[in-house]
């Protein structure tokens, strides 16, 4: 049935609609890109010119395939130039009215049985469909930045999309190459409303000085094994789109967790969007890290809590004198959780930070209201010799990986347990739309869900924010005393 989209417009040639274009006429598909003028038109071009050139260069396509898949994209200004397309697929930016004006101009022109897709990141497909006198052949065709790169298409059917066109999209998507997961008509769909609460989550961590932006950039990406950091993701994405994102999501939730974070709204007032506009969380000019200079000044190491014996034979190895607490220049406490209680006993609180070993690199390195500015200096050049990466950060519940890391798998299970998607979709969904190695339940099951299920605890005593809570199912999977959601009797 896909075999019957042959010539398809993507209208909005953008990075989004530019990368898809890409994608269909890498496909062997005619396209026909529209913008709405000839400057916007020629940009488009460029956008699609530029990646082809940088494949080519790449050598990852001849020359004289670039000419072939360029030569299948045709460029116009002219709506009615979409007359005999067999699918539409829409990539202009997300504003509800120019959406709905569009498909209603888009109904007029196009032949009865053509198919009306829009890419929205999160608006409703149905609200849009309703503009049309085809609500049956509209529907959601959803792709990830980079399109060209990203396996993941989120085809999104409404409740009054025509039986079978899900699964004709769906095959269309596979002929592009591309993995496709089929949801309802929600706000985010699967991976934005998992995505954009985590990236939201690192905005607001950030603004309350938990830790830098580079430092929760490496934690996440050394740490959590994702393929970027929260706030070069975000400035890749477009902090325009993303605040909007979280807006849909805390219009339809209602959960302050969706609500955007205050430096979202004031970068983008400010005009800094990311990569689209050159300056966003990230400029072009990187400044260095200030930690990065560090060295160690300290000899003599005291080491407490969970695993000190093994750490201290580690920095003994390396140099280092282990002491007892009274005499050391500095005071490691190895743990999960906040560390200041154990300062309190100390004879010099000062010197106390304390030490999450996260995978085999990072090391968070949690600096007390008692610490001196010397102990976490003297601490993050040791974990450099040891040859971790240190992340410095507050001393709050689960510190930066995990107080990342957790709230996104309960927002998994929450979304499973609503009957949204399966718990295979979901991790299809994470691991192709946004490269993480491993979806939400494979991480779950790796983690240990009594683990995580502890840490939510911790993070909502320490923060009361209700979503927060471990989930129901999760609580009730730990009871149960089993090992992962998989194993629920289906
Ligand atoms: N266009 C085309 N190709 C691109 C590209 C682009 N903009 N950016 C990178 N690539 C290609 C490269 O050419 C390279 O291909 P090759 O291996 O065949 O030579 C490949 O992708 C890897 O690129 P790099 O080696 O330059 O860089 P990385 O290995 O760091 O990968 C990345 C870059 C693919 C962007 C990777 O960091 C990644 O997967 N990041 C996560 C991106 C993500 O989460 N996207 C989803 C965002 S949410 C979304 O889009 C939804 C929307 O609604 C908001």
């Amino acid at each position: 049935m896909a075999g019957t989209f042959e010539t398809v417009g993507v209208v909005g040639l953008g990075t989004m609609g530019a990368g898809i274009a890409e994608v269909f006429a890498r496909a062997g598909l005619a396209v026909i890109g529209v913008e709405a003028d000839p400057a916007a038109l020629e940009r488009g071009r460029g956008h699609l010119e530029g990646s082809t050139g940088r494949a080519l260069a790449r050598g990852r396509l001849t020359e004289a395939e670039r000419a072939e898949i360029l030569g299948r994209v045709s460029f116009t200004t002219s709506l009615e130039d979409l007359a005999d397309a067999d699918l539409v697929i829409e990539a202009i930016p997300e504003v509800m009215d120019y959406k709905r004006a569009l498909f209603t101009d888009l109904d007029r022109v196009c032949k009865p049985s053509a198919v009306l897709a829009t890419n929205t990141s999160s608006l409703s497909v149905t609200a849009i469909a309703a503009t049309t006198t085809r609500p049956g052949r509209v529907i959601g065709m959803h792709f990830f930045n980079p399109a060209p790169v990203m396996k993941l298409v989120e085809v999104v059917r409404t409740v009054t999309t025509d039986d079978g066109l899900a699964g004709e999209v769906a095959d269309l998507a596979r002929r592009l190459g591309k993995t496709p997961v089929t949801v309802g008509d929600r706000a985010g769909f699967v991976v934005n409303r998992l995505l954009l609460p985590y990236l939201n989550h690192a905005a607001v961590l950030l603004e309350n000085g938990l830790a830098g932006r580079d430092d929760i950039d490496a934690a996440m990406k050394l740490g959590a094994g994702f393929p970027m950091g929260p706030f070069a993701l975000l400035d890749l994405i477009g902090l325009d789109t993303s605040h909007e994102i979280c807006e849909v999501l805390f219009r339809e939730t209602r959960d302050p967790r969706h609500a955007p974070a205050p430096i979202l709204r004031e970068l983008v007032t400010a005009g800094l969007l990311g990569r689209k506009s050159g300056q966003g969380f990230h400029c072009a000019e990187e400044p260095q890290s200030p930690s990065s200079e560090e060295k160690p000044s300290a000899a003599s190491v005291a080491v407490l809590g969970e695993g000190a014996e093994e750490f201290a034979a580690r920095l003994s190895g390396a140099g280092f004198k282990i002491v007892g607490t009274e005499d050391a220049e500095l005071v490691v406490a190895l743990s999960r959780t906040p560390v200041v209680e154990r300062a309190v006993g100390l004879p010099h609180p000062d010197r106390l930070v304390g030490l999450h070993l996260v995978g085999d690199q990072v090391a968070e390195v949690a600096s007390t209201v008692l610490t001196s500015p010397e102990t976490a200096r003297i601490a993050v050049g040791l974990l450099r010799i040891l040859g971790r990466t240190p992340v410095p950060c507050k001393d709050r519940a689960e510190f930066v990986v995990d107080a990342l890391l957790y709230p996104y798998l309960n927002d998994a299970v929450r979304m499973y347990e609503s009957g949204y998607a399966s718990v295979e979709d979901i991790d299809t969904a994470m691991k192709l739309g946004c490269g993480y190695p491993a979806g939400p339940f494979e991480t779950l099951d790796r983690l240990g869900l009594e683990t995580v299920r502890d840490g939510l605890r911790a993070l909502y005593a320490e923060y009361r924010e209700p979503s927060f809570a471990p989930a129901p199912l999760l609580d009730q999977l730990v009871t149960a005393g089993m090992r992962s959601i998989r194993d629920l009797p289906s």
